[in-house]
């Protein structure tokens, strides 16, 4: 048997293409003492890949040219030199884009009663980005009116929900009218705008009508800009991502900073690993709703190591609906 495994190939300006990327054979990996050799089966695609691609400083070490490309993964453990763990343990591992892996940081994942891809999306990673960013930084009251951008994917179907679930109004901001349909019909947020129709301030004006009092961002821009001018007295605004910035070769300059002065909004940055000591809190409230028929959720799924870059390069585009996942 052999290991297949996708590498950054070159460093994209502006946006990725299928050629920052090579696939090649390799020979299959060998665990030392304390690592597993793992079987991938799902490979999960974030938008923070995209920033790994790139040579900017940020809050992790890029991939190097020809290094795997990085990337978490659930798989089945195949051969065990570690102690904790035996063959035939599913488990949570950051082995990348690749079949086949060895590693001794891997979290065993229990999947009786959910699938196991759920670990890189509801019940990971997205999940606790979605439930710390809010519950730590949005600080939602009951009755206030939370809006969250990219609504319908990993991150914000979630926060909208969550935002339902402890009293708050939740409003949406998606691409197309198909994708706010789901988030209103099958999410259940109060609203949700269709901000590819152009109106964004006149549509928030009328879904919002006492103003914002959470701002959750997933994609910054001109988006995170027209609602600085819906932002209430004291509201918070979360910082989780700025997508549509990710493949800019200019970032946006925001126009509307004045807004926060007037309003003492407080606006602050979250990365999930902040977090890590208190994953199991998370894990257990988004298990807990889960099972309960509370939370709804989404998958978009690729088949195929080497589409691998098609579905990073759709995602960057919108292209996915839920989250993005491939099948290996
Ligand atoms: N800070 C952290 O620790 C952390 C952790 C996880 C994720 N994040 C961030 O959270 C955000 C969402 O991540 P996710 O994994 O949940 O992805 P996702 O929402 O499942 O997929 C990305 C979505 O972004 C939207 N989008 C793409 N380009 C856009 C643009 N130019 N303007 C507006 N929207 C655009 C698209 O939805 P539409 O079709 O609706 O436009 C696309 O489906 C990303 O910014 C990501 O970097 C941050």
């Amino acid at each position: 048997m052999q290991n297949r495994r996708v590498v950054l190939a070159s460093r994209p300006a502006g946006w990725v293409t299928e050629d920052d990327f090579r696939i090649e054979d390799a020979p299959m990996p060998r665990p030392a003492d304390g690592e597993v050799l793992v079987k991938n089966l799902w490979l999960s695609l974030d938008p923070y890949m995209r920033g790994r691609m790139s040579e900017a400083k940020s809050y992790v070490k890029g991939v190097d040219i020809g290094e795997v490309m990085v990337g978490q993964t659930v798989g089945e453990v195949l051969e065990s030199r570690h102690p904790r763990f035996k063959q035939g343990d599913n488990v949570l591992t950051q082995l990348g884009w690749q079949l086949f892996g060895c590693s001794g940081e891997v979290v065993k994942v229990d999947h009786a009663k959910v699938p196991l891809s759920y670990y890189l999306g509801i019940l990971g990673m997205p999940g606790m980005t979605a439930y710390f960013g809010l519950k730590e930084i949005g600080q939602p009251k009951p009755g206030e009116t939370v809006v969250v951008s990219a609504a319908s994917g990993a991150v914000g179907s979630v926060v909208g929900q969550l935002a339902s679930l402890w009293g708050a109004r939740a409003v949406g901001i998606a691409g197309g009218a198909q994708k706010c349909d789901y988030v209103k019909r099958e999410l259940g947020f109060d609203d949700c705008i269709d901000y590819k129709a152009g109106n964004l301030h006149r549509d928030l004006r009328e879904a919002c009508p006492k103003g914002v009092d959470v701002y959750f961002d997933n994609v910054g821009g001109e988006t995170l800009d027209t609602l600085l001018r819906h932002m209430s007295l004291y509201s918070r605004i979360v910082v989780c991502g700025l997508i549509s910035d990710y493949n800019a070769t200019e970032p946006y300059a925001l126009k509307n900073i004045r807004a926060m002065l007037v309003n003492r909004i407080r606006m602050q940055g979250m990365i999930v690993f902040d977090w890590k000591e208190r994953y199991g809190e998370a894990l257990q409230a988004l298990a807990g709703y889960l099972s309960q028929g509370k939370l709804k959720y989404r998958e978009s799924v690729i088949e195929g190591l080497e589409n691998a870059p098609k579905g990073l390069i759709g995602l960057l585009k919108g292209q996915n609906f839920g989250k993005q996942l491939v099948k290996l």
